[in-house]
């Protein structure tokens, strides 16, 4: 018997390929969300997505076939991983295969902000070179100054080694759980309370997971407590930083300048946001190298696979969150 599959988000023509060797599947050329995502996976066994939509109890239960949800992004705020649970839906996420892309990206968006490497190119385009002066775009330094690492998971750990080795910055970091001795030593880190982290961070980069406990968890009190001559960088989830209170620093230059790849309500962005000069905007694209795109495309199908019980990983899904809903009842 082949199970019904629907890939809900534009996806690699091999990918797709290689998925309906085994299933029937139905594709998209948009992200699908809401009451279109609810009508087209009537009758599916297997849900590819990623970051985004919402898939939670209401969903899943006006889709009753649907046995894995299988996301292509490392976060997986989107998904109700208890109520896939409690209706035996298996749940895998994507980590690992993206780390290095992500860091990478979110060290060129910190630097591109304290450089104006945007607003500098705005200008330039406007024809406007002829105006220059000494102070020109004259951002931050990189090099030398202290990088504030807020979250340090995998991503976290990246970026701080990226600017202790390569920029010799001194690094600080705020995270639930210390990291071991050992591995502060070797990225460079030292671990500081959240107001410490605000007050000396030059760079501020922000890579936790969105969950309640860090719903705005960078809001107006905690921009408060940032230098002006700071800057802000958030690559981890729209919602961990308070978008209007971040607007409305940017606008009083409270700090001097943020690099946002993710927003609170995206694809939608603050108007306030959109209004300042001093931040670089980028659509969620921290992932987006071709070869990370297209392993983490490939691991979403490679837990499809198993959690069908197919392929050499059969029955256990790589990189599943609730792998105990496959287990056979004790
Ligand atoms: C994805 C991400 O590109 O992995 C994540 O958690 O945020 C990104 O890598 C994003 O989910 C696409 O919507």
């Amino acid at each position: 018997m082949r199970f019904k599959l629907l890939i809900a988000i534009p996806m690699f023509d091999e990918v797709v390929e290689r998925l309906r060797q085994h299933f029937d599947v139905d594709t998209c050329d948009e992200p699908l969300r809401g009451d279109e995502l609810r009508r087209r996976l009537q009758g599916c066994a297997g849900l590819l997505v990623a970051g985004s939509p919402t898939v939670d109890a209401a969903l899943l239960d006006a889709c009753p076939g649907l046995r894995a949800v299988c996301s292509m992004a490392v976060g997986f705020n989107n998904i109700d991983v208890p109520a896939c649970t409690a209706r035996g839906v298996l749940v895998s996420n994507a980590p690992g295969v993206l780390t290095e892309t992500t860091a990478d990206f979110g060290f060129a968006l910190m630097m591109a902000t304290a450089r104006r490497i945007a607003e500098s190119e705005h200008f330039l385009r406007a024809g406007r070179w002829t105006e220059w002066r000494y102070d020109l775009f004259a951002g931050a330094d990189v090099h030398g100054a202290t990088l504030g690492v807020l979250g340090m998971g995998r991503i976290g750990q990246a970026i701080a080694r990226r600017g202790a080795l390569g920029f010799g910055m001194p690094v600080i970091y705020h995270n639930r759980s210390r990291l071991d001795a050992a591995t502060e030593q070797q990225l460079g880190a030292r671990w500081v309370d959240k107001a410490t982290l605000l007050r000396e961070a030059d760079h501020l980069v922000i890579v936790v997971p969105y969950g309640p406990e860090s719903h705005h968890l960078v809001g107006a009190a905690e921009l408060a407590l940032m230098k002006p001559t700071a800057t802000l960088t958030n690559v981890a989830r729209g919602g961990v930083v308070d978008d209007a209170a971040l607007a409305q620093a940017l606008r009083e230059r409270r700090i001097a300048a943020a690099g946002l790849d993710v927003f609170e309500g995206e694809p939608t962005v603050h108007p306030g946001l959109l209004e300042v000069p001093n931040v670089v905007l980028t659509p969620h694209i921290a992932s987006a190298s071709l070869p990370t795109r297209r392993a983490m495309a490939y691991l979403a199908a490679d837990n499809l696979l198993a959690a069908f019980g197919i392929g050499p990983q059969a029955g256990r899904p790589p990189t599943a969150l609730n792998p105990e809903v496959l287990s056979p009842r004790a």
